[in-house]
């Protein structure tokens, strides 16, 4: 059987005066899930870590963590660990001067706080650098560093706000590697994230959260393959510097711009033939492709069919 939720939020609404920014919210988690909270900017997914900690109150439904209201039972906000968006350490400190803040301020008994200390540096891989101010570390490390001051207190709960916007791949990789770590252990992890990739890479489930109510959650396998059956995405490379005749006969052959320069792409459940015969089209039309590539759709197709349903 399923353990018990360590989260269960259920039916979550609170308004900013007029505007309703949550609608009704369940999300419930349980120990050694990832999480993936997914949705644009201004969805509501601050709102809702922030009712989950317990630093905002519903209007209306509840949220319970360990069986117990954050908002009021402190000991409910003791299992739990934020890693906030900005890095919240102490530039002058050293990385274990920092985390022993941390555990003091998390009540952790001042005995326990050694053995703490360095548990929570061994399970981010900090420990190398323990006496190094934290001024002195690249981005990537000081975010493990602010992982281990939030997981000091052994929550059962970690929730982590945008852990990896500005982090290189490497640093990164880091992070994911820290955070499938803490699921070994049983922690579960609620991850908000604009990071497609590495919600589909590291998730058990995600959530997508569109103007206050969560419109799709899942396994994200299962989704996409859901959503997209057979299809493929072809993606199709050109040189930069496209006029616009050049852009219309690219959406005439179905294809939509990506966020990265040069590079559109379609859905086609024709797999490579229907790949080839594009290239060959687009030869004709003097659009001839550098690189086309056939893929499984991803998380990023889904991202996007779900805030076009909203269009439509
Ligand atoms: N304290 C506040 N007072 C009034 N409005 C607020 C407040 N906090 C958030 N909002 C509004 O609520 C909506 C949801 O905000 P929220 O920060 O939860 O979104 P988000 O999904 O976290 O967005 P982002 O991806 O940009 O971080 C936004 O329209 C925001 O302007
Ligand atoms: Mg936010």
């Amino acid at each position: 059987m399923n353990p018990e939720p360590i989260l269960k939020a259920e039916g979550v609404v609170r308004s900013y005066g007029e505007r309703r920014v949550l609608k009704g919210v369940d999300l419930s988690l349980r120990p050694g899930e990832i999480y993936a909270l997914l949705g644009h900017n201004g969805a509501g997914k601050t709102t809702l870590v922030r009712a989950i900690c317990g630093r905002l109150r519903p209007d209306a439904g509840s949220v319970l963590l360990n069986g117990a209201d954050p908002a009021r039972v402190p000991a409910a906000r003791a299992g739990l660990g934020l890693v906030p968006q900005e890095i919240a350490l102490y530039a002058n400190l050293s990385v274990r001067e920092n985390i022993e803040t941390f555990a003091t301020l998390a009540g952790v008994p001042r005995a326990q706080i050694p053995a703490a200390v360095r548990r929570a540096m061994e399970l981010t891989r900090t420990l190398d650098r323990a006496g190094a101010p934290v001024r002195t570390l690249s981005g990537g490390f000081q975010r493990r560093a602010n992982i281990a001051a939030a997981i000091v207190h052994e929550p059962t709960l970690l929730i982590l706000d945008e852990p990896t916007v500005g982090v290189d791949i490497d640093a990164r990789e880091a992070v994911d590697t820290v955070i499938r770590d803490l699921r070994g252990l049983g922690v579960a992890v609620l991850i908000v994230t604009h990071d497609l990739d590495q919600a589909g890479a590291l998730a058990d489930r995600v959530g997508f959260l569109r103007d206050g109510a969560m419109v799709l959650e899942g396994d994200p396998r299962a989704l996409v393959a859901e959503a997209f059956g057979d299809q493929m995405e072809i993606l199709v490379h050109l040189a930069e510097g496209l006029d616009m005749a050049g852009e219309i006969h690219l959406a005439a052959e179905g294809l939509e711009p990506t966020r990265r320069p040069g590079v559109w792409t379609r859905l086609d459940s024709g797999g490579y033939g229907a790949a080839g015969r594009l290239d060959a089209r687009l030869r004709q039309l003097g659009l001839a492709p550098r690189e086309i590539r056939v893929r499984q759709p991803s998380l990023a197709n889904l991202f996007s069919l779900v805030a076009e349903r909203k269009a439509a």
